[in-house]
């Protein structure tokens, strides 16, 4: 009796642990699921939104449009569109604002939009020529420094205005419109390049680099005027895009701008060009001929000028072939471009080679050709070209640690590596792509590749101008270009 008493105490003791042991686990289990959840979805505005299959409205998406989906068949309306741009790039010879304004609005025009670009002529060379009716050029003498004389563009915009039809839309690259004119206009976007804010980064990283020999620069007490006057100017432009989401913070946080006035989308890079291509690469190594116990190739592009960080790159390579004689042996570095660091790089020795500024069809060869694409941009404002060339071409990229590259490109190490503007951490990141290797370079490539080819296309940077352009022209209502239905899995 005793003993079955006992027994059947023990037995239900037993179940109570096994209860408990199942609960346990199961809560484990949902916190598992829980922290997974808060990674991935917390900040994901879109699935939520999706989930709940409502439609979003565009102008208040506090995301890149990039992430949106935009069918890709012609326009269901075709706008009139006014660009206001302080040079028209000739071939590869243009900075990052000009080579925007060239894939966007060639692709716009492609897409059928009738086009008016504002720009200034350039006194030595022919003006490009393109074979499309529906594109227009109206250029004017550029001012003393460069800019457009305003009064000349505003009467030219005037008379394009007012004869048939009038525009849809005024698209302006930074201050191509300046703001006294731009406050009259409210179907308007203007995208910024570097707003400076941001530009206050660049000249503190400036700042700690500088050595005691050279002078201060003035521009670091000035930048703060600057930053409040345009604080005061920027509202009279009607929208605002940002090329990053932490320059699309800026503009809502620190410049006040209305947050459905501003919106991000990222810069996209001709993806027809830009594509992995083995045999291309090959070729590419093939004529600079050099041998095969080079097991890491690692390529430079761009302006070859301090505030790209070459002074930094050129440093940390320098000690690098100096100390170590493995990353002698296996490693080479290919520079494309020009500028004063040319020289420099080429007083390196035979790990490096300065191949000059190359057209763009051998810029895609290049791409191929290298294992990683490393920039060292000291430059916080605007969102460089190259990285998303090379991530299209498929390679792993690695660049300075400033809060547009890592909040909207490397945003995490699958894809590539980053370093802050130090010659150690550079340094450091460099032996760390030595030490991984080949094999997990093509792995992080594959991941820049798939990235890049979701967001940074030109692709969908035009189909997400041109959307904003027709929600802009038509207005925020029920049913507009502004509402934007998730797709459906
Ligand atoms: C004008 O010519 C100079 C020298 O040949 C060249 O450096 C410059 O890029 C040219 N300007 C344009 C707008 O093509
Ligand atoms: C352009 O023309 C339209 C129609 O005449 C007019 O309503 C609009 O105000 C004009 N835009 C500007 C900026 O003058
Ligand atoms: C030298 O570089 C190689 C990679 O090229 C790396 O594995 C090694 O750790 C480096 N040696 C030193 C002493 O830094």
């Amino acid at each position: 009796m005793f003993m079955a008493k006992n027994l059947s105490c023990m037995f239900s003791f037993r179940h109570l642990c096994y209860i408990l042991f199942t609960l346990s686990i199961f809560s484990f289990i949902l916190f598992l699921y829980w922290c997974h959840c808060c990674g991935k979805c917390y900040s994901s505005y879109q699935i939520k939104q999706g989930k709940r299959n409502q439609p979003i409205n565009l102008l208040r998406y506090p995301f890149a449009w990039n992430h949106l989906s935009f069918s890709s068949e012609s326009p269901t309306k075709f706008l009139k569109i006014a660009l206001f741009v302080k040079k028209w790039p000739h071939r590869s010879h243009a900075g990052g604002l000009e080579r925007h304004a060239l894939t966007l609005h060639l692709a716009l025009a492609k897409r059928g939009h009738d086009l008016h670009v504002f720009t200034t002529s350039s006194s030595n060379s022919s003006f490009p020529e393109y074979p499309m009716s529906n594109l227009h050029f109206h250029l004017s003498k550029p001012t003393p420094g460069g800019y457009l004389d305003q009064a000349t563009v505003w009467e030219q915009f005037q008379a394009q205005n007012s004869t048939g039809r009038p525009f849809d839309i005024v698209h302006t690259e930074s201050v191509g419109l300046r703001h006294t004119r731009s406050r009259y206009v409210t179907d308007l976007a203007v995208t910024w390049h570097g707003i400076a804010y941001e530009t206050i980064h660049s000249d503190i990283i400036q700042e700690l680099l500088r050595s005691p020999q050279e002078p201060q620069e003035k521009a670091l007490s000035e930048r703060v005027s600057k930053v409040v006057e345009e604080v005061k100017f920027f509202p009279n432009y009607a929208h605002h895009v940002a090329t990053s989401d932490h320059a699309g913070d800026i503009l809502k946080r620190v410049y006040m701008i209305p947050e459905e006035r501003v919106h991000i989308i990222l810069n996209g890079v001709d993806e027809e060009v830009f594509r992995p291509d083995t045999s291309k690469g090959e070729e590419f190594k093939q004529r600079l001929g050099f041998p095969d116990s080079k097991s890491l190739v690692i390529g430079l592009a761009g302006r070859l000028v301090k505030d790209k960080g070459h002074p930094l790159m050129f440093e940390a390579l320098k000690q690098m072939i100096a100390e170590n004689s493995t990353f002698q042996e296996s490693s080479i570095v290919l520079v494309a471009g020009d500028g004063p660091w040319a020289a420099r790089y080429r007083d390196l020795g035979s790990n490096v080679q300065v191949l000059g500024p190359l057209e763009q069809a051998e810029l895609a060869s290049f791409y191929n050709a290298i294992d990683i694409f490393a920039n060292p941009t000291l430059r916080a404002q605007g969102l460089d070209h190259t990285l998303l060339e090379a991530m299209l071409s498929g390679k792993p990229v690695m660049a300075t640690r400033l809060p547009s590259i890592v909040g909207s490109v490397i945003v995490d190490t699958e894809m590539g590596y980053t370093f802050s503007p130090t010659v150690t951490s550079l340094k450091k990141a460099i032996y760390e792509v030595c030490v991984d290797g080949r094999g997990v370079l093509e792995q992080k490539g594959q991941v820049a590749r798939h990235t890049s080819l979701r967001l940074f296309t030109a692709t969908k940077m035009v189909a997400s101008y041109e959307r904003l352009f027709l929600c802009i022209s038509s207005g925020n209502h029920e049913g507009s270009f502004c509402q934007y239905q998730p797709p459906i899995y």
